[in-house]
Protein backbone atom coordinates (compact mmCIF):
# COMPACT_ATOMS: atom_id res chain seq x y z
CA UNK A 1 0.00 0.00 0.00
CA UNK A 2 1.29 3.44 -0.98
CA UNK A 3 1.99 6.18 1.92
CA UNK A 4 0.07 9.10 2.41
CA UNK A 5 2.54 12.53 3.37
CA UNK A 6 -0.29 14.95 5.27
CA UNK A 7 0.12 18.36 3.61
CA UNK A 8 0.06 21.26 5.48
CA UNK A 9 0.82 19.13 8.67
CA UNK A 10 3.26 21.90 10.90
CA UNK A 11 0.97 24.61 9.45
CA UNK A 12 -1.84 22.73 10.44
CA UNK A 13 -0.52 21.95 14.00
CA UNK A 14 0.30 25.47 15.05
CA UNK A 15 -3.12 26.77 13.49
CA UNK A 16 -5.34 24.39 15.71
CA UNK A 17 -2.92 25.77 19.02
CA UNK A 18 -2.51 22.59 20.51
CA UNK A 19 -3.05 22.51 24.57
CA UNK A 20 -2.18 19.78 26.46
CA UNK A 21 -5.16 17.41 27.53
CA UNK A 22 -7.62 19.46 25.00
CA UNK A 23 -10.21 17.88 22.86
CA UNK A 24 -9.56 18.03 18.89
CA UNK A 25 -11.26 16.70 16.39
CA UNK A 26 -9.88 15.38 12.90
CA UNK A 27 -13.16 15.06 10.80
CA UNK A 28 -10.73 13.63 8.24
CA UNK A 29 -8.80 11.45 9.88
CA UNK A 30 -7.29 9.16 7.05
CA UNK A 31 -4.03 7.78 7.06
CA UNK A 32 -3.92 9.35 10.62
CA UNK A 33 -0.74 12.20 10.35
CA UNK A 34 -2.23 15.28 11.69
CA UNK A 35 -3.91 12.73 14.11
CA UNK A 36 -0.56 11.88 14.97
CA UNK A 37 0.76 15.25 15.47
CA UNK A 38 -2.00 16.65 17.77
CA UNK A 39 -1.09 13.08 19.92
CA UNK A 40 2.33 14.05 20.02
CA UNK A 41 1.45 17.89 21.03
CA UNK A 42 -0.68 16.15 23.58
CA UNK A 43 -4.27 16.76 22.69
CA UNK A 44 -6.83 14.10 22.93
CA UNK A 45 -8.70 12.98 19.35
CA UNK A 46 -11.63 12.07 17.73
CA UNK A 47 -10.54 10.96 14.68
CA UNK A 48 -13.54 10.35 11.86
CA UNK A 49 -13.60 8.89 8.47
CA UNK A 50 -16.39 7.70 5.96
CA UNK A 51 -13.87 4.88 4.36
CA UNK A 52 -13.89 1.89 6.51
CA UNK A 53 -10.66 0.74 4.53
CA UNK A 54 -8.97 4.52 5.82
CA UNK A 55 -10.06 4.07 9.47
CA UNK A 56 -8.78 0.81 9.44
CA UNK A 57 -5.30 1.99 8.35
CA UNK A 58 -5.36 5.02 10.96
CA UNK A 59 -5.78 2.44 13.64
CA UNK A 60 -3.01 0.73 12.29
CA UNK A 61 -1.22 3.42 12.83
CA UNK A 62 -1.90 4.57 15.63
CA UNK A 63 -1.16 1.38 17.43
CA UNK A 64 0.79 2.12 20.39
CA UNK A 65 -0.98 5.46 20.97
CA UNK A 66 -3.43 6.70 23.69
CA UNK A 67 -5.44 9.37 24.59
CA UNK A 68 -7.68 8.92 21.26
CA UNK A 69 -10.50 6.88 19.28
CA UNK A 70 -12.03 6.38 15.94
CA UNK A 71 -15.15 6.30 14.77
CA UNK A 72 -16.36 5.60 11.52
CA UNK A 73 -19.26 8.03 9.74
CA UNK A 74 -19.47 10.93 7.56
CA UNK A 75 -18.78 14.00 8.59
CA UNK A 76 -21.88 15.67 7.32
CA UNK A 77 -23.24 14.18 10.65
CA UNK A 78 -20.45 15.40 12.80
CA UNK A 79 -22.34 17.08 15.69
CA UNK A 80 -24.24 13.70 16.58
CA UNK A 81 -21.24 11.41 16.12
CA UNK A 82 -19.23 14.12 18.54
CA UNK A 83 -21.81 14.26 21.18
CA UNK A 84 -22.18 10.95 21.10
CA UNK A 85 -18.62 10.69 21.88
CA UNK A 86 -18.68 13.22 24.27
CA UNK A 87 -16.71 15.70 22.48
CA UNK A 88 -19.43 18.94 22.41
CA UNK A 89 -16.68 21.40 23.47
CA UNK A 90 -13.95 21.50 21.72
CA UNK A 91 -10.85 22.92 21.24
CA UNK A 92 -10.22 22.44 17.74
CA UNK A 93 -11.39 20.75 14.40
CA UNK A 94 -9.49 19.77 11.80
CA UNK A 95 -11.18 19.26 7.96
CA UNK A 96 -8.22 17.94 5.26
CA UNK A 97 -10.70 17.42 2.55
CA UNK A 98 -10.86 14.99 -0.55
CA UNK A 99 -8.90 12.08 -0.85
CA UNK A 100 -5.65 10.47 0.09
CA UNK A 101 -2.61 9.48 -2.21
CA UNK A 102 -3.57 5.73 -1.08
CA UNK A 103 -7.54 5.89 -2.64
CA UNK A 104 -5.25 6.67 -6.06
CA UNK A 105 -3.29 3.99 -5.38
CA UNK A 106 -6.23 1.15 -4.75
CA UNK A 107 -8.90 -0.23 -7.22
CA UNK A 108 -11.63 2.00 -6.77
CA UNK A 109 -11.54 4.01 -9.62
CA UNK A 110 -9.66 6.98 -7.87
CA UNK A 111 -6.79 7.65 -10.73
CA UNK A 112 -6.97 8.08 -14.16
CA UNK A 113 -4.10 5.69 -14.14
CA UNK A 114 -5.98 2.72 -12.91
CA UNK A 115 -7.53 2.85 -16.31
CA UNK A 116 -8.82 -1.00 -16.29
CA UNK A 117 -10.51 -0.02 -12.33
CA UNK A 118 -14.21 0.35 -12.67
CA UNK A 119 -15.60 3.48 -12.58
CA UNK A 120 -17.00 3.36 -9.00
CA UNK A 121 -15.38 6.26 -6.59
CA UNK A 122 -17.61 5.61 -3.35
CA UNK A 123 -15.50 6.26 -0.45
CA UNK A 124 -18.12 4.39 1.76
CA UNK A 125 -19.81 1.26 -0.58
CA UNK A 126 -21.54 0.10 2.92
CA UNK A 127 -23.47 3.05 3.18
CA UNK A 128 -23.55 4.63 -0.67
CA UNK A 129 -25.60 2.92 -3.28
CA UNK A 130 -24.70 5.22 -6.82
CA UNK A 131 -21.45 4.92 -8.53
CA UNK A 132 -19.63 7.15 -10.46
CA UNK A 133 -20.75 4.87 -13.47
CA UNK A 134 -24.16 4.56 -12.50
CA UNK A 135 -24.13 8.83 -12.86
CA UNK A 136 -22.42 8.46 -16.49
CA UNK A 137 -24.67 6.02 -17.77
CA UNK A 138 -28.03 7.73 -16.45
CA UNK A 139 -27.73 11.53 -15.90
CA UNK A 140 -29.34 13.35 -18.03
CA UNK A 141 -27.26 15.66 -20.53
CA UNK A 142 -28.12 18.79 -19.01
CA UNK A 143 -27.32 17.28 -14.89
CA UNK A 144 -24.26 16.01 -16.51
CA UNK A 145 -22.92 19.52 -17.68
CA UNK A 146 -24.08 20.69 -14.50
CA UNK A 147 -21.79 18.13 -12.73
CA UNK A 148 -18.65 18.94 -14.60
CA UNK A 149 -19.74 22.66 -14.41
CA UNK A 150 -17.96 22.40 -11.09
CA UNK A 151 -14.13 21.99 -12.23
CA UNK A 152 -14.98 23.66 -15.62
CA UNK A 153 -16.69 26.61 -17.50
CA UNK A 154 -19.85 25.93 -19.09
CA UNK A 155 -19.29 25.27 -23.04
CA UNK A 156 -16.34 22.84 -22.21
CA UNK A 157 -19.01 21.59 -19.71
CA UNK A 158 -21.45 21.09 -22.21
CA UNK A 159 -19.77 19.33 -24.83
CA UNK A 160 -18.28 16.77 -22.72
CA UNK A 161 -21.91 15.98 -21.31
CA UNK A 162 -22.79 15.62 -24.86
CA UNK A 163 -19.44 13.28 -25.55
CA UNK A 164 -20.37 11.40 -23.10
CA UNK A 165 -24.51 10.96 -24.06
CA UNK A 166 -23.63 9.85 -27.43
CA UNK A 167 -20.56 7.33 -26.36
CA UNK A 168 -22.88 5.54 -23.65
CA UNK A 169 -25.53 4.96 -26.44
CA UNK A 170 -22.84 3.27 -28.14
CA UNK A 171 -21.61 1.05 -25.34
CA UNK A 172 -22.00 0.93 -21.27
CA UNK A 173 -19.15 2.84 -19.42
CA UNK A 174 -17.93 0.20 -16.94
CA UNK A 175 -13.89 1.77 -16.36
CA UNK A 176 -12.22 4.13 -15.77
CA UNK A 177 -10.36 3.31 -19.34
CA UNK A 178 -14.09 3.68 -20.99
CA UNK A 179 -14.57 7.29 -19.43
CA UNK A 180 -10.57 8.51 -20.68
CA UNK A 181 -11.72 7.01 -24.02
CA UNK A 182 -14.49 9.57 -24.33
CA UNK A 183 -13.26 12.58 -22.41
CA UNK A 184 -9.57 12.09 -23.07
CA UNK A 185 -7.45 14.58 -20.46
CA UNK A 186 -9.51 13.19 -17.68
CA UNK A 187 -8.12 15.36 -14.23
CA UNK A 188 -10.61 17.75 -13.94
CA UNK A 189 -13.49 15.28 -15.17
CA UNK A 190 -12.52 12.75 -13.05
CA UNK A 191 -12.52 15.24 -9.79
CA UNK A 192 -16.11 16.72 -10.58
CA UNK A 193 -17.35 12.89 -11.36
CA UNK A 194 -15.26 11.52 -7.36
CA UNK A 195 -17.21 15.37 -5.75
CA UNK A 196 -20.49 14.36 -6.95
CA UNK A 197 -20.70 10.52 -5.99
CA UNK A 198 -19.75 11.63 -2.62
CA UNK A 199 -21.28 14.92 -2.32
CA UNK A 200 -18.52 16.43 -0.98
CA UNK A 201 -19.93 19.95 -1.41
CA UNK A 202 -23.19 19.30 -0.03
CA UNK A 203 -21.58 17.54 2.63
CA UNK A 204 -18.90 20.65 3.67
CA UNK A 205 -21.73 22.75 3.69
CA UNK A 206 -23.60 20.55 6.06
CA UNK A 207 -20.14 20.07 8.34
CA UNK A 208 -18.75 23.83 8.34
CA UNK A 209 -21.57 25.43 10.59
CA UNK A 210 -22.17 21.95 12.60
CA UNK A 211 -17.96 22.21 12.93
CA UNK A 212 -18.54 25.91 14.19
CA UNK A 213 -21.09 25.04 16.60
CA UNK A 214 -18.87 22.27 18.42
CA UNK A 215 -16.29 24.69 19.32
CA UNK A 216 -15.86 26.44 22.79
CA UNK A 217 -15.07 29.77 22.57
CA UNK A 218 -11.45 30.72 21.59
CA UNK A 219 -11.66 27.19 19.67
CA UNK A 220 -10.27 26.94 16.32
CA UNK A 221 -11.62 25.20 13.15
CA UNK A 222 -9.13 24.51 10.24
CA UNK A 223 -10.32 23.46 6.62
CA UNK A 224 -7.86 22.47 4.26
CA UNK A 225 -9.10 22.54 0.96
CA UNK A 226 -7.73 21.39 -2.78
CA UNK A 227 -10.02 23.29 -5.17
CA UNK A 228 -11.30 26.47 -5.91
CA UNK A 229 -15.04 25.75 -5.53
CA UNK A 230 -14.28 24.43 -1.94
CA UNK A 231 -12.24 26.92 -0.93
CA UNK A 232 -14.67 29.61 -1.85
CA UNK A 233 -17.25 27.49 0.77
CA UNK A 234 -15.32 27.72 3.58
CA UNK A 235 -14.11 31.29 2.63
CA UNK A 236 -17.73 32.29 2.46
CA UNK A 237 -19.04 30.80 5.67
CA UNK A 238 -15.47 32.27 7.52
CA UNK A 239 -16.14 35.61 6.06
CA UNK A 240 -19.65 35.72 7.98
CA UNK A 241 -17.89 36.14 11.31
CA UNK A 242 -15.26 39.12 10.02
CA UNK A 243 -12.99 39.30 6.97
CA UNK A 244 -11.28 36.05 6.30
CA UNK A 245 -7.39 35.84 6.25
CA UNK A 246 -5.54 35.20 3.12
CA UNK A 247 -5.48 30.99 3.22
CA UNK A 248 -2.25 29.47 3.73
CA UNK A 249 -0.74 27.72 1.17
CA UNK A 250 2.38 24.84 1.04
CA UNK A 251 5.58 26.54 0.63
CA UNK A 252 7.95 25.55 -2.43
CA UNK A 253 9.96 23.04 -0.45
CA UNK A 254 6.43 21.00 0.35
CA UNK A 255 5.10 21.04 -2.78
CA UNK A 256 8.77 19.59 -4.54
CA UNK A 257 8.32 17.15 -1.93
CA UNK A 258 4.92 16.17 -2.08
CA UNK A 259 3.52 17.94 -5.61
CA UNK A 260 -0.52 16.66 -4.30
CA UNK A 261 0.23 20.15 -1.72
CA UNK A 262 0.26 22.51 -4.67
CA UNK A 263 -3.07 23.15 -4.67
CA UNK A 264 -4.05 22.71 -0.76
CA UNK A 265 -4.93 26.20 0.62
CA UNK A 266 -5.57 26.22 4.25
CA UNK A 267 -8.17 29.00 6.53
CA UNK A 268 -8.44 29.48 10.25
CA UNK A 269 -11.42 30.42 12.00
CA UNK A 270 -11.92 31.44 15.57
CA UNK A 271 -14.48 31.24 17.08
CA UNK A 272 -15.48 34.11 19.06
C1 LIG B 1 -6.79 14.04 2.58
S1 LIG B 1 -7.33 12.65 3.45
C2 LIG B 1 -6.85 13.00 5.11
C3 LIG B 1 -5.42 12.69 5.40
C4 LIG B 1 -5.03 12.88 6.85
N1 LIG B 1 -5.21 14.25 7.29
C5 LIG B 1 -3.60 12.45 7.10
O1 LIG B 1 -2.77 13.27 7.48
O2 LIG B 1 -3.30 11.27 6.91
C6 LIG B 1 -9.04 12.89 3.56
C7 LIG B 1 -9.79 11.79 4.27
O3 LIG B 1 -11.11 12.24 4.48
C8 LIG B 1 -12.01 11.17 4.29
N2 LIG B 1 -13.30 11.79 3.95
C9 LIG B 1 -13.64 12.42 2.81
N3 LIG B 1 -14.91 12.88 2.89
C10 LIG B 1 -15.36 12.54 4.12
C11 LIG B 1 -16.59 12.76 4.80
N4 LIG B 1 -17.60 13.42 4.23
N5 LIG B 1 -16.72 12.29 6.06
C12 LIG B 1 -15.69 11.63 6.66
N6 LIG B 1 -14.51 11.38 6.05
C13 LIG B 1 -14.34 11.84 4.81
C14 LIG B 1 -11.39 10.35 3.18
O4 LIG B 1 -11.81 9.01 3.26
C15 LIG B 1 -9.90 10.50 3.48
O5 LIG B 1 -9.43 9.43 4.25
Amino acid sequence: MSEHTSVLLSEAIEALHINKGGKYIDATVGAAGHTAAILKAGGVVLGIDDDPIMLALAKKKLSGETRYRLVPGNFRNLKTIAQGQGFDRVDGILFDLGISTIHYADERGFSFSESASLLDMRLNPQTQAVTAADLVNSLPESQLAVLFEDVMTFKPARRLANKIVKARSEKKIKTVGDFLEIVGEGRKPMMALRMAVNSEVENLKAALPQALSLLKTGGRLVVISFHSGEDRIVKEFFGRFGRPARPVIASQAEVIKNPSARSAKMRVLIKI
